[in-house]
This record gives C-alpha cells, sequence and structure tokens, in this order.
C-alpha cells in the first residue's frame, strides 16, 4: 500500500490531533503517501483531501479538536453519497484508511468496506468511552478530568450554601464518564444507563446523608439516564423530598469535549494511531485498533459497534459504599 488517508468523523475527542499525528509520522516513516480528509465522510464526498507531512502536524500534539475538522455527514448514509466518496478516493489513487471516530464513524466505515472494498481501520475516538474492543477511548481521560475540575468546584459552592447539586455529564447512552465522575470526585450518588437507580433511592441516598448532619451533596447524572435529564431529576427529587430543598442544576455540556489533551490521552492517542496505521499496511481492514489489558489488538467494526461494553460492577458499589 503506497497512498492512504486519515480522517476524523463525529464528535471530536481531545487526542485526535495526537492520533492524526502519530498516523501521519508513522506513514512516513514507512514511507508511504498520506492524505488528510478534510470534515470527516463529507470531505470525502467533497473530495476536500489534502496531502501531509511530517511537517504539518509539528506541534498540535498538545492541542484539543482535530485539524482535520469533523462532521457527522447525512449524505454518506445514502449510497449515492457513498459512491461520490468512492469516486473522489478513486481519482487520488487511495488504498486504505484510517477513521478516528466513534459508532457512527464505524459503523459508516463497515457499509462503506463492504460496498466498496478499500481496506479500513479505525482508531477509537470518543469522550463517551463506549466502544468494544478498547478499555478506553481516545479523549475519555481528558473529558473526565474536565468534568472533573467543575464537580470540584461546583463541591466548594455546594458546601458554603448547604446545597444539593445535580451535574449533568456527557456519553450519549453509556455512564462511564458520569461513573468516574462519580468516584473520583466523591460524589454521593451517580446515576447512569447502565444501572438503574430511581429517583426514590436517590431520595433515600440524599436523606440518609442529611440525617448524618451532611449539609451538602453531589449527585452525577449521565445524560442518557432513563429517569431523564439533571433538569428532571431535580425536579422529580423536590417533589418526594422538602420543596425547601436548596437544589442546583448544572448541565456540563461541550466544555467536556474541548481543551489541552492529557499525557494519557496523547499516549493513548499515538499507540492507537500508530497501531491503525501499522495494522493497515499488514492487511488489517474492516476493524478498530484497540488496547485490551495493555495489548494492542483489532476488533472487527461489526463488534465495535454491536456488543456492548458494561460499566464494571465493583465502580457502580464503590460509590454506594464510599458515599455513605
Ligand atoms: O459522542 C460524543 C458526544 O459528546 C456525546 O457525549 C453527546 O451526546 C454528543 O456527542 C453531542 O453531540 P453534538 O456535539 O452533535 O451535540
Amino acid at each position: 500500500m503506497k497512498k492512504i488517508a486519515v480522517f476524523t468523523s463525529g464528535g471530536d475527542a481531545p487526542g485526535m490531533n495526537a492520533c492524526i499525528r502519530a498516523i501521519v509520522r508513522g506513514a512516513a516513516y514507512h514511507g508511504v503517501e498520506v492524505y488528510g480528509i478534510v470534515r470527516g465522510y463529507n470531505g470525502m464526498i467533497k473530495g476536500d483531501i489534502i496531502p501531509l507531512n511530517s511537517q504539518s502536524v509539528s506541534n498540535i500534539i498538545q492541542r484539543g479538536g482535530t485539524i482535520l475538522k469533523s462532521a457527522r455527514s447525512k449524505e454518506f448514509m445514502t449510497a449515492e453519497g457513498r459512491k461520490k466518496a468512492y469516486d473522489k478516493l478513486q481519482e487520488l489513487g487511495i488504498e486504505g484508511l484510517v477513521a478516528i471516530g466513534g459508532n457512527g464513524t464505524f459503523t459508516g466505515a463497515e457499509i462503506f468496506y463492504n460496498e466498496y472494498k478499500i481496506p479500513t481501520v479505525g482508531a477509537p475516538g470518543t469522550i463517551d468511552n463506549d466502544l468494544y474492543g478498547t478499555d478506553y477511548t481516545i479523549g475519555f481521560d481528558t473529558a473526565v478530568n474536565t468534568a472533573l475540575d467543575a464537580v470540584d468546584k461546583i463541591r466548594d459552592t455546594a458546601d458554603s450554601h448547604d446545597r444539593v447539586f445535580f451535574i449533568e455529564v456527557m456519553g450519549r447512552d453509556s455512564g462511564y464518564i458520569a461513573i468516574q465522575c462519580a468516584i473520583a470526585g466523591g460524589a454521593e450518588s451517580v446515576m447512569i444507563p447502565e444501572n438503574l437507580t430511581s429517583v426514590d433511592e436517590i431520595a433515600a441516598i440524599l436523606q440518609k446523608g442529611f440525617d448524618k448532619k451532611k449539609s451538602s451533596s453531589i449527585v452525577i447524572v449521565a445524560e442518557g439516564d432513563e429517569e431523564g435529564n439533571a433538569q428532571i431529576v431535580a425536579k422529580n427529587i423536590k417533589d418526594k423530598m422538602d420543596e425547601n430543598l436548596d437544589i442546583r442544576v448544572t448541565t456540563l455540556g461541550h466544555i467536556q469535549r474541548g481543551g489541552i489533551p492529557t499525557a494519557y490521552d496523547r499516549i493513548l492517542a499515538s499507540r492507537l494511531g500508530l497501531g491503525a496505521l501499522e495494522g493497515l499496511l499488514r492487511g488489517e481492514k474492516n476493524v478498530m485498533a484497540g488496547v485490551v489489558n495493555n495489548q494492542l489488538i483489532y476488533t472487527p467494526f461489526h463488534d465495535t459497534i454491536t456488543k456492548k461494553k458494561p460499566v464494571s460492577e465493583d465502580l457502580i458499589r464503590m460509590v454506594e459504599i464510599l458515599s455513605s
């Protein structure tokens, strides 16, 4: 393989730039020409594809976001869109792809591979950490640290005012960010889609705290929780407990997607980027590179998309025990 392209797609994640850098520098090392596709699948359809070299990725390892920009492409979900994308790749003679992204990215990559057989290897880039086939995804560690910094700050003011805070974190259908923030932030409770905690149970946990003279509490709510978003949960708690309870809600939102990647994310991104590239050059296709138990492995896109990666029961138990 002599000519490949790399792109980032879906929600951006801190560390994507470190991953692009590893792919581009790895390609240079192996004597492979490398292109960058701008704005994911949309750029592939439009032919917005630029040559990259070692210098193009200087001074980006520490930057959040993605220099290749990102998008969620509706057009690529159509057969016509994918045909246009294939034609653009053919025009440039691109023989293989490295896709950095999450669930949606790999769903598109699998369909595209099945139709056009262009070998594609993925690198897991999403703050949600919801991909089967890797213990951690690029950007997750930074997102947790960003959210945790906010939780720590909110705890100061919660304590000064004797308030209960419901803090909503991202994660789509996954509770990974929430559970890690809850443990590291010493939250009183956590609500995640993987383990249903009813509003009644949360009320009981808060009451137990008040009985022990706790004057403030933090509850972390994953955005995908089945009881609803943090606003809804907070309202339901107020209705159940005491209307004078001083409750506030903070939704952290997209702050969790930005910022300087942690050392962990830079190293993981570099390892997965190089791993994806070298896998592709060795003949891997239709798979995602991941790190499981500190080993680089490749998992079929189909499994990464369809199989569940459960939040460990241990962690859930830990929040309950340590907050009491
Ligand atoms: O997948 C990353 C993520 O940040 C999710 O946690 C969140 O649900 C979603 O993307 C938000 O998407 P958008 O940036 O399109 O609003």
